[in-house]
């Protein structure tokens, strides 16, 4: 490890690169001893290492019990000497405790300060990512659920883009099927002229409801909508055309959507894999992986009870076939190193069939390094703990919830008189970033997997982990220079330049050390991929700022003389703050605002 690796990795990685070089060096004869790398409560982090390691060393050699703290003091010893680390001490029964070195630290935050919060290097380089987020369905209506799904997936492939991966962001919307049977035999009926004239449908929710009807209630409807559904699939042109159209209807609601939260996103629906599926379904009879069950063709997979239905009884296709036809072409065609699924956790059953059958037809093989995560998560509830309705009782509009959100923000913010000191430019900025901000960072600020609560009245208070609180703490970080009259440039050029030494103020050199924990928190993610934990760190940045700056004076007037003197090294820790709370806001999908 090169000095100036150490900064292109995140710390905590660079720790535990070290570590495991001082545990080999310890024990040249020993292989794959664990090396276990936490944030430490008494220092900055701590080696747990010893502990397990002597109950291995124990097991192999019985006549020789080993003794954790001598053992922790062994790896000690072999730390190779590295500009990172500070120092070292153990406590308890042999925990390893590292101290990272102020020089580093300084180094560190005038990097951030130069270039702002820049991306960690892990091994990403071309290394493809498919994420399959958002995902409606065409004429029903896109739901809470779908938020969900939009605001989590957006904030993984921002975080994966900003790593460096090559994200392809997918939209695997609900546009075939046998709903489309019933809708097009509808629109027949009701707009004849469709072939030369776009029909004039603005509620297609109304449009599927009153088709769904006429579907149940009368058996003539009901066939012609069957002769459509294999009409679709075997591409009729006039069939094809009222798809076509009424898909469009839906995509301008959804558009709508994506324009307001700034989600970008590929439509690749299920339709792109009709042809596919065909061949998917040749191939696994081929491989004699269906049976034949009551006119079904079902799958079943290992450990999974419910078999997946590959074949209906009339010869067509299901969710399970689209999905294995999808899985294959990304895994084949994409050649994706990686491929995130963000659905809710209803669905878990059906991924894990999915993720079983590409294995078991031979798509991903033994060797292969490939990824493949559900991202799952919990079910949106109202306040009353029942499921999310509007007050009429109906399912809530995504873009209802959307207008709600904007309205009760601007009565938060004219409340707090920002009407007052904000031009309307600002104020309507201000607006939105408040309202989604608030409506994505509940969703993120919480375990995925948990149930969640929507409540506006939570998600706009100023205090605690809220978006308000943040927005807030970033434009007032934001504005200390501003205040002071200080120049971007002038803060450019001190970054450059003046003295860096946090160490001698315990409250800077604890900020200082939080800022960059930053990188450790962006890796560590990558796990599991619970954008919880990022919050997490924000609200722990933001604390540890409130902390600094109510003791620590950036800018001080003489009593007497009235002259007032600027403390640089304390103004550029407020702006190194500012630039990483940036990058974190950008991660979440979050737009921060200079003033509020
Ligand atoms: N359209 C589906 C739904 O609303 C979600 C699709 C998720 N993606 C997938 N590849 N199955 O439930």
């Amino acid at each position: 490890l090169k000095e100036d690796d150490a900064y292109s990795v995140c710390v905590q990685n660079s720790v535990q690169h070290l570590l495991d070089q001082a545990i080999k060096l310890a024990y040249p004869n020993n292989q794959n001893l664990p090396v276990i790398i936490t944030p430490g409560k008494t220092s900055d982090y701590q080696c747990n290492s010893a502990m397990p390691i002597a109950q291995k060393l124990g097991q192999e050699n019985a006549e020789s019990p080993q003794n954790p703290k001598q053992i922790a003091q062994t790896i000690v010893q072999h730390i190779p000497k590295h500009p990172i680390i500070d120092s070292v001490d153990i406590s308890g029964p042999g925990f390893i405790n590292i101290h990272i070195a102020p020089t580093f630290v300084s180094k560190q935050i005038r990097k951030i300060l130069l270039n702002g919060a820049l991306p960690p290097n892990i091994n990403s380089k071309n290394k493809k990512v498919v994420i399959d987020f958002s995902s409606p369905n065409i004429a029903k209506e896109m739901h809470v659920g779908h938020l969900r799904s939009t605001i989590i997936g957006d904030s993984i492939a921002r975080l994966l883009e900003y790593l460096g991966y090559n994200v392809l962001r997918l939209n695997h919307l609900g546009d075939w099927g046998t709903q489309f049977g019933m809708l097009i035999a509808h629109l027949q009926d009701k707009f004849p002229e469709y072939l030369h004239n776009s029909p004039p449908i603005h509620d297609l929710l109304t449009f599927y409801k009153t088709s769904k009807k006429r579907f149940d209630d009368e058996p003539d409807f009901q066939k012609r909508a069957y002769q459509n559904v294999v009409k679709l699939q075997s591409y009729d042109p006039d069939i094809i055309h009222a798809w076509q159209l009424i898909c469009e209807v839906s995509r301008r609601d959804f558009e709508y959507i994506y324009r307001e939260l700034d989600i970008r996103i590929i439509d690749r629906g299920e339709s792109f894999y009709q042809p596919m599926m065909e061949i998917v379904v040749d191939e696994l009879e081929q491989k004699q992986l269906l049976k034949e069950e009551e006119g079904r063709k079902v799958w079943f997979l290992p450990g999974i009870t419910v078999p997946m239905t590959i074949v209906k009884s009339d010869g067509g296709f299901t969710y399970d076939t689209s999905d294995m036809a999808c899985i294959k072409q990304r895994l084949l065609d994409e050649k994706a190193d990686w491929i995130i699924y963000v659905i809710d956790s209803g669905q878990s059953l059906h991924m894990q069939s999915v993720f079983a059958g590409a294995k078991l037809a031979g798509w991903i093989n033994e060797t292969s390094d490939v990824r493949i995560d559900h991202v799952g998560f919990g079910v949106v509830l109202g306040e009353d703990g029942k499921k999310l309705k509007s007050r009429s009782g109906e399912a809530i509009r995504l873009r209802d919830l959307l207008d709600e959100g904007l309205q009760r923000s601007l009565t938060k913010l004219k409340e707090k008189e920002r009407d007052k000191v904000l031009s309307a430019d600002e104020l309507s900025k201000a607006q939105k970033s408040v309202a989604y901000g608030c409506i994505k960072y509940a969703d993120l600020s919480k375990s995925r997997t948990a149930v969640y609560e929507f409540s506006f009245d939570k998600m706009l208070d100023d205090r605690g982990n809220t978006a308000v609180y943040m927005l807030y703490a970033y434009t007032r970080i934001r504005s200390i220079a501003r205040n002071a009259g200080i120049k971007e440039e002038t803060l450019k050029q001190k970054a450059a330049e003046i003295d860096l030494d946090f160490e001698t103020d315990q409250r800077e050199f604890k900020l200082a050390k939080c800022i960059l924990r930053y990188s450790d928190v962006f890796v560590r993610l990558l796990d599991d991929l619970f954008m919880h934990a990022l919050c997490e760190y924000m609200y722990q940045l933001a604390t540890a700022f409130t902390d600094f700056y109510d003791k620590c004076y950036c800018i001080e007037k003489d009593k007497i003389t009235g002259e007032t003197t600027i403390n640089y090294r304390r103004i550029l820790l407020c702006e190194a703050t500012a630039n990483v709370m940036k990058q974190c806001f950008e991660i979440l999908g979050i737009q921060p605002l200079q003033r509020m």
